[in-house]
């Protein structure tokens, strides 16, 4: 029976001698990194607001009327009012543009909303709708899921631009409707762009006492003048 081995005595193996020589090699500790993120990698605030942006800016282009799509808000007091609606829409309250015809009030009320969108707010969900449809909407039969429904939609929805208030004479029903949504609103704090051709005090007088007093309290009112901007316009 032969002798049984043992290793003692034996030359090293190769995979002894490369471990030997790995141990003597000096310890490099790895170098710092730079983890510092730029705009352009995800993680960086900056690449998440452009994101939202985007999103934001296409619902706002799916909202807005060919005419108004390249509208830009000027009004520095719209400016500001978007500014404070974007980050924080709870406080920006109700922004009433009043004026005569064609000064542009349709144009800086769709101009403040592009404005909210570029901003890449958290939520960005907007319905803009005339009164006179809003009111076709809202009456009986308007509305193949019903006034009450149709309500609490433009109640409940982030942005509501309601252009031409005041336009038509409200009955006792369109007065109880505005007053039902533009209540809701202001008990939430969320945001209405209201546009009108009235002024102010005869805005209140057709509203009545109600949203008057929400008016004088939650309102920032910018009134537009000059010409009417459509005389000379293709
Ligand atoms: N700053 C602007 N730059 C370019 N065009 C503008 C500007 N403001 C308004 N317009 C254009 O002038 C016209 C009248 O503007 P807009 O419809 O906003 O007026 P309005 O005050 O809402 O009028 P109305 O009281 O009749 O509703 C529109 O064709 C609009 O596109
Ligand atoms: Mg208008």
């Amino acid at each position: 029976m032969p002798e049984p081995q043992t290793l003692a005595g034996r030359p090293p193996s190769a995979l002894a001698r490369l471990m030997a020589g790995l141990a003597d090699r000096p310890q490099v500790a790895p170098g710092p990194t730079d983890t510092t993120l730029t705009p352009d990698d995800p993680g960086h605030p900056e690449y998440h607001r452009q994101a939202r942006a985007r999103v934001a800016l296409a619902r706002w282009e799916t909202a807005a009327p060919r005419r108004y799509r390249t509208a830009t808000c000027t009004h520095p007091d719209i400016t500001t009012w978007a500014d404070r609606a974007a980050p924080d829409p709870d406080t920006a309250g109700i922004l009433v543009l009043t004026g005569p015809i064609g000064t542009g009030k349709t144009h800086q009320a769709y101009g403040a909303l592009r404005r909210i969108a570029e901003a890449g707010p958290r939520r960005f969900e907007m319905i803009a709708t005339t009164a006179p449809d809003m009111y076709g909407l809202l009456r009986p039969g308007g509305s193949e899921r019903g006034s009450e429904y149709e309500l609490r939609r433009l109640a409940r929805i982030p942005l509501l631009l309601l252009d031409d208030l005041g336009t038509e004479k409200l009955s006792e029903w369109t007065e109880e409707a505005t007053y039902r949504l533009i209540n809701e609103r202001y008990n939430q704090c969320r945001p209405v762009i209201i546009t009108t051709n009235l002024l102010v005090t005869e805005l209140a007088a057709q509203l009545g006492d109600r949203l008057a007093s929400r008016l004088a309290q939650a309102a920032t009112i910018v009134t537009l003048a000059g010409p009417d901007l459509r005389r000379g316009q293709p």
